[in-house]
């Protein structure tokens, strides 16, 4: 097991199979990108399994989220998802994706064996969604969600970002279309993660705002905290139900202490928490010839010491050096 000092135990495994993206998301990274890492740098498909592997079978790791960057990106996707359902125990696996090009690969993800896909829309808006990503993609979204949907890669559950003054105004909207078209919603604070680290709390839209917004025109009941459990969204029944509405309050009301999660980047460094300040090596022991045994300690020891929690109201809070496009989200 995935044990730390605090009591909690990871069961959840995010694993980033690139650094890369096809969109560029004012809050995530500059218009020119950033410096990607080389092809020599990446973990191989079947390091990835193989560590995959190690954590389902020695470590306790019950669930497998694919990220990125763009996950949809890494050619191999559908083999690793392939050999991913082939393990002992199954993971439960899903993937979370700006949808660009999900519109030709969910059937193929689906008989893989992919449980289920989070997709990234912050805005209903063509013209907003332009100037929020950079990239004039917003229809290839839109199809590659319904492209899920029609797979059963469901439920296909929605992250939404709002940015003062750019789409602050449109969770009414986004709920409604959400509920029409049967995806579940969840409003993300945006965190201290940007390439550019321009990051500022006064300027960020808190789930209080969320939630004041969507009462003008939604009745929200709060849903109880035994349905929660570890998952970063608190969330509410809208209308009574049966649809519903997530808030990821990552910044003002942070769920560390139900933590369950451990990290692997693309270049195959554990990290325990995505505000971590150091990662574990696992990629370096993989290639120095470790054993099974060897890597589960590393890893072990990596999640020993995982911090109570991100620490964003400590004073002394820095942000990580690496983006989140390079973390995983
Ligand atoms: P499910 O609800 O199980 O589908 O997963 P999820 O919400 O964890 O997944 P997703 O990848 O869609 O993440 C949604 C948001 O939650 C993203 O902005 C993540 O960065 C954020 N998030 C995910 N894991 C963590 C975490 O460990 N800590 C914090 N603070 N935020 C996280
Ligand atoms: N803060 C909050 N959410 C972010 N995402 C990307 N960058 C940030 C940030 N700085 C979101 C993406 C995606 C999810 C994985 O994280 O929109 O939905
Ligand atoms: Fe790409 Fe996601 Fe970053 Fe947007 S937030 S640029 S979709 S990695």
């Amino acid at each position: 097991m995935l044990l730390d000092t605090f009591g909690r135990t990871a069961t959840d495994l995010r694993v980033s199979l690139t650094d890369r993206c096809n969109l560029r998301c004012t809050y995530c990274m500059p218009e020119e990108g950033l410096q990607w890492l080389g092809k020599p740098d990446l973990l191989t498909d079947d390091e990835i399994v193989r560590l995959i592997r190690i954590a389902v079978t020695d470590l306790g790791i019950t669930e497998v989220r694919f990220t990125g960057g763009e996950p949809l990106l890494r050619p191999g996707l559908v083999g690793i998802v392939e050999r991913v359902a082939a393990l002992e125990p199954r993971p439960q696996m899903s993937l979370t994706t700006n949808g660009i090009g999900l519109e030709r690969t969910a059937p193929a993800l689906k008989a893989a064996g992919l449980d289920r896909v989070n997709v990234s829309l912050d805005t209903l808006r063509p013209e907003v969604f332009q100037q929020l990503t950079r990239r004039k993609r917003h229809d290839d979204v839109l199809r590659g969600m319904a492209a899920a949907r029609e797979a059963g890669l469901s439920p296909v559950k929605v992250n939404a970002v709002l940015m003062p003054g750019l789409n602050d105004d449109e969770a009414p909207d986004l709920l409604a279309w959400a509920i029409e078209h049967d995806y579940e919603l969840r409003f993300i604070e945006q965190m201290p993660l940007d390439a550019q680290h321009g990051w500022q709390r006064d300027g960020m839209i808190t789930a209080g705002d969320i939630l004041q917004s969507l009462r003008t025109r939604f009745d929200l009941t709060e849903e109880g905290a035994d349905e929660r459990g570890s998952a970063p969204a608190e969330r509410w029944l809208v209308d009574g139900g049966p649809h519903r509405v997530g808030v990821i309050a990552s910044v003002t009301r942070p769920f560390c202490r139900a933590c369950d999660r451990t990290r692997l980047t693309a270049d195959g460094q554990v990290r325990n928490c995505l505000f971590a300040r150091e990662e574990s090596d696992l990629r370096g022991a993989l290639r120095d010839g470790a054993s099974d045994a060897e890597i589960v300690e590393r890893w072990k020891a990596a999640m020993w010491g995982k911090k109570a929690g991100a620490g964003l109201d400590d004073p002394s809070f820095v942000q990580p050096e690496r983006p989140m496009s390079a973390i995983g989200g």
